[in-house]
């Protein structure tokens, strides 16, 4: 048909945490897509690898007392073992830890320099003089400098909104030590965006990218490129910069090299071509997908990295919009965060593959997943309609027919329709429209049951002389089926499988030409795929309820929701009973509680502290207005030493319990304390 040859990845998953189902939505669009590739007969590797360098992953190494690279083996032995169990077949996942990797970026890095794309300057930054080592804005926290909110990061505050830089915090500490950051000067490498603005101004408009995106990008390239910091300082897991010992590479240098990698690692396992794949002047096809938070990476820096490097560009960027689940941000409290293991201990994985091709688009839209619409459409398409056709005909061709097809076609036009479809299905699932693929597929599902419940064979059955009809009917029904499945089999490999192995037929390739099976002998026909039970769902969201109070405290902060962003936060020291004694803690109460109009998570709170009446500024309006507190009781620090914020004096600390947003607890009414007694 064709000699297509493809590269293809997903974005390599950190190594710092599991596959949850929000990844999911990305492996398994890739993967749907390569399958097809595949089924097509094309040529076509998909690889992947573990992201396992930076800070983060140090730091938690650091935490769990193991080595990184102990941390990285364990995690990746995990994902693995993922995506194997949601189907997602990469021909092959490596870790960007690795020789190739290393040989790579540095060849890559070298070719930037000797061409005159690397500069160096020295740059001051906070450096925690307890941990000896630079802070990147994340790993500081403090005051914000415009609306005086405590416990923001050196980046920008979550209160007000404002950004700004580290410096500019006020009572700034490390948030790993804790200890006050110290200005410190180093030397830096940038990588010179600036050079390639012509080169990204017209690769990112000749048609590489969804349209919603070259025009993001049309924004940030008038805004102007900066220069791009590709070092950092020892101490730091990655790759030491050839030419500058005590530097290593930033983790967003070699990540994506980290495709390259994964994929010579394979050509040496294979005996493939890699230079056919990335000289410059390559034919083959590569395609990036990625989620919509690292476009900048991937259609900026990448490309630039590449063409400066003398090495082809990108095919084509695919992103992807982020999942929600019944409409709103995966959440730990509510148990929808689900990982992918969670999942797979209560429900099959096909039944999400179907959910998310039939969501799918090529667009970049955030997908959501409702669990009544998931049930309701896997039990309908897929049992009801798909499964359903091989269960109404196979009976009668076992019991009556020892399990042979007829010798006839009876519809020949019918089952033509099904075969000639294959051409819309086909530019569907390779123009990333799954959820209409599917909606074509239901299509045909639905004209296969009604061509059934039109000649009711169980009538039929029953009548003598319809023996022969009665054969040619359900001898077109699995024909159609069979139809059907080819058209599923980049969603449902197993399920496809199992439907090739009751039809006793060779594993299918795309249907183009396809003719229909005669006087053929099939197998025994078993259940393919069962409905799917509510209480399985509410096990799973119970389950991940579960996971959440399981987990330390270090692991909830290194997986907050901001994947990008704020990925750490320290566990205290223990402290010693000396320590507990300074504290005066407090039961108060509310006497008035009001809004601080400029600060979306304050409330300003008179309280009764027993001997006097303090005035607190407390984080916790995501949960109560301010009249719901009134009259209430709540535990306050009282001996902390009072902070000037923009709106006031804090005069102590509110203690509340819970995960935060809407789930933040002051004492109930009826605790029994009253105002003024010492909690100790
Ligand atoms: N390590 C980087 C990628 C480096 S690629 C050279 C990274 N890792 S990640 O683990 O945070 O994310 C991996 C992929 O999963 C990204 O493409 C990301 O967009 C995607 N997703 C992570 N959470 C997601 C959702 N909730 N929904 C959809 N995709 C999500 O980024
Ligand atoms: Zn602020």
């Amino acid at each position: 048909m064709s000699n297509r040859k493809i590269l293809v990845t997903s974005a390599l998953p950190y190594a710092n945490g599991p596959i949850h189902i929000g990844h999911l939505v990305e492996y398994i669009q890739t993967d749907i897509w390569v399958r097809f590739q595949k089924q097509r007969g094309n040529l076509c590797y998909y690889v992947c690898a573990d992201d396992t360098h930076g800070t983060p992953i140090m730091l938690r190494a650091d935490m769990e007392g193991i080595t990184p690279e102990t941390l990285i083996a364990k995690v990746s032995k995990e994902h693995q073992a993922d995506f194997d169990e949601f189907g997602v077949a990469f021909d092959n996942y490596h870790s960007t830890h690795s020789e190739e990797n290393k040989t790579l970026s540095s060849l890559i890095y070298e070719r930037l320099r000797d061409a005159g794309h690397i500069n160096s300057r020295s740059i001051t930054q906070g450096y925690d003089p307890v941990k000896k080592m630079f802070l990147s804005d994340r790993f500081i926290k403090g005051d914000c400098p415009k609306c005086g909110a405590v416990d923001q990061y050196g980046d920008g505050c979550e209160v007000c909104g404002s950004t700004y830089s580290p410096t500019d915090l006020k009572n700034a500490v490390s948030a790993i030590s804790g200890a006050k950051p110290v200005p410190k000067d180093s030397v830096h490498y940038f990588f010179n965006l600036e050079n390639f603005n012509d080169m990204l101004r017209e690769w990112t408009t000749a048609g590489h990218l969804q349209p919603e995106i070259s025009n993001k990008l049309a924004e940030w390239l008038d805004g102007g490129l900066k220069q791009w910091d590709i070092s950092r300082d020892a101490p730091y897991f990655g790759f030491e910069i050839p030419d500058a010992p005590g530097k290593y590479f930033y983790v967003w240098l070699d990540a994506p090299i980290g495709y390259m990698a994964s994929f010579k690692n394979l050509c040496d396992k294979q005996g493939i071509d890699f230079d056919e794949f990335w000289h410059k002047d390559s034919t083959t096809e590569l395609y990036h997908f990625i989620g919509k938070d690292i476009i900048y990476f991937h259609a900026l820096f990448w490309p630039a990295m590449l063409a400066g490097a003398q090495f082809r560009t990108p095919s084509a960027i695919f992103a992807h919009g982020f999942l929600t689940v019944n409409g709103e941000k995966m959440s730990k409290s509510r148990g929808t965060f689900i990982k992918a293991r969670t999942y797979l201990d209560h429900l099959n994985p096909e039944y999400l593959r179907y959910y998310f091709a039939a969501k799918l688009s090529a667009g970049v839209d955030d997908i959501d997943l409702n669990f009544d619409d998931f049930s309701q459409r896997v039990n309908s398409d897929l049992v009801g309609k798909v499964v359903n056709i091989a269960s109404r005909c196979s009976g009668f061709i076992s019991k009556r027919f020892a399990n042979r097809l007829s010798d006839n076609c009876s519809e020949p036009e019918l089952f033509a329709d099904f075969v000639n479809a294959n051409d819309t299905i086909a530019e569907l699932y390779e123009t990333r429209e799954f959820a209409k693929a599917m909606r074509e597929i239901m299509a045909l599902a639905d004209k296969a049951n009604a061509y059934i419940d039109d000649k009711k064979p169980w009538l039929l059955a029953k009548e003598d002389g319809k023996d022969q009809e009665l054969h040619d009917v359900c001898s077109m029904g699995l024909n159609l089926f069979r139809v059907l499945a080819a058209y599923l089999k980049p969603v449902l490999p197993t399920l496809v499988k199992e439907a090739e192995q009751f039809l006793a037929i060779e594993s299918q390739n795309w249907v183009a030409g396809l003719q229909p099976l005669k006087g053929h002998t099939i197998n025994e026909f078993k259940p393919l795929m069962t409905r799917v039970e509510a209480d399985k769902i509410a096990a799973i969201i119970e389950d991940s309820k579960e996971n959440l109070e399981k987990t330390v405290d270090a692991v909830k902060a290194n997986s907050k929701v901001e994947p990008k962003a704020k990925q750490f936060e320290p566990i205290a020291d223990t402290i010693q009973i000396d320590d507990f004694a300074k504290l005066d803690l407090r039961i108060a109460l509310i006497i008035k509680a009001e809004a601080v109009p400029e600060a979306d998570k304050l409330l300003k709170l008179t309280v009764d502290i027993g001997d006097e009446t303090r005035t607190v500024f407390a984080g916790i309006k995501s949960a109560y207005k301010p009249e719901e507190l009134e009259g209430r009781l709540t535990l306050v620090l009282a001996n902390l030493a009072p902070r000037k914020m923009k709106f006031g004096l804090s005069e102590g600390m509110v203690l509340a319990a819970g995960p935060g947003g809407k789930d933040i607890f002051v004492l109930s009414p009826d605790s029994g304390a009253v105002a003024g007694m010492r909690v100790k």
